[in-house]
């Protein structure tokens, strides 16, 4: 559920919309052809899986914040921010996605001759009906990936050569018992229209948790050159600690018409209460 999502409430909306897509462009030519789903409603979990074809392994769980604004306002974006582990995805949704999910995926798959390995991304909901799936990518996600994979204590290297050898099953996967928050720096104005060629400034001491993405280089001045700027993540024992710190990073990143969601993770901490 990414970029070109128009959630509508009511049905006023949900014609103001198609009108906005297929007939005023507002994603060019993406908005051709659209596609009209169920409204779902429950918290999101974003479950990043490595696969042989023959098992899934979940890596740690993540959660996205993919409205632009705080208290899930404003419209869809890639994502403004992850945690990670996701309080939602307890040990019975875990299960309950494994069954009636994973496994019937890569088995789908494979009796179509579409045998898939690597990684393989499910965008789940936890729904009152139970977990239901809002979107599959077949790659590590964004900004998910920014909190999963440094909690990852295993080798990516041999875990990703196990997933095309068929031998994940056989593989140690395991992840640290720690939590992770990202914040996105994003450009004002995406994912509609914003303005680009700001200059970016990252103190030293904190570069190395910072995932620069919508950025490019000129002259030896980092300039900006997308919507999703950067992310900066923070590990941490708990998962206050860790946006306590991501946004005390984020603070120290300048560049003109930056802006980023306040509210990242504060879903996840209530729901631990
Ligand atoms: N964060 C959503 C995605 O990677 O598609």
């Amino acid at each position: 559920m990414g970029k070109g999502v128009i959630i509508a409430m009511t049905r006023e909306e949900a014609e103001d919309a198609i009108i906005s897509i297929m007939k005023d462009k507002k994603f060019g030519k993406s908005g051709n052809s659209i596609v009209v789903e169920e409204f779902l409603e429950g918290p999101e979990v974003s479950v990043l899986s490595f696969t042989d074809g023959k098992v899934v392994v979940p890596m740690i769980s993540s959660m996205d914040h993919k409205r632009a604004g705080d208290n899930d306002t404003g419209l869809n974006t890639g994502g403004m921010g992850t945690v990670a582990p996701n309080p939602y995805y307890t040990e019975s949704v875990a299960k309950e996605c494994m069954e009636k999910i994973f496994l019937p995926t890569i088995n789908a798959m494979n009796a179509e001759g579409r045998t898939f390995k690597g990684c393989l991304y499910f965008g789940l909901m936890i729904t009152k009906d139970g977990p239901k799936v809002i979107e599959y990518n077949c790659r590590f996600g964004d900004p998910e990936t920014q909190v999963v994979l440094p909690l990852l204590k295993s080798d990516l290297f041999t875990i990703m050569k196990a997933t095309t050898d068929g031998t994940l099953a056989q593989t140690e996967v395991e992840f640290a018992d720690k939590n992770a928050a990202c914040v996105i720096m994003a450009s004002e104005g995406y994912p509609v229209s914003y303005e680009k060629g700001y200059e970016i400034t990252i103190p030293e001491d904190i570069a190395d948790c910072v995932f620069v993405a919508g950025a490019k280089c000129e002259d030896g001045k980092l300039l900006t050159s997308g919507g999703r700027v950067l992310g900066v993540t923070a590990i941490a024992d708990t998962l206050q600690e860790a946006i306590d710190s991501s946004y005390k990073m984020v603070e120290q990143i300048r560049f003109d018409n930056a802006f980023y969601r306040h509210d990242i993770g504060q879903r996840a901490l209530k729901a631990k209460e």
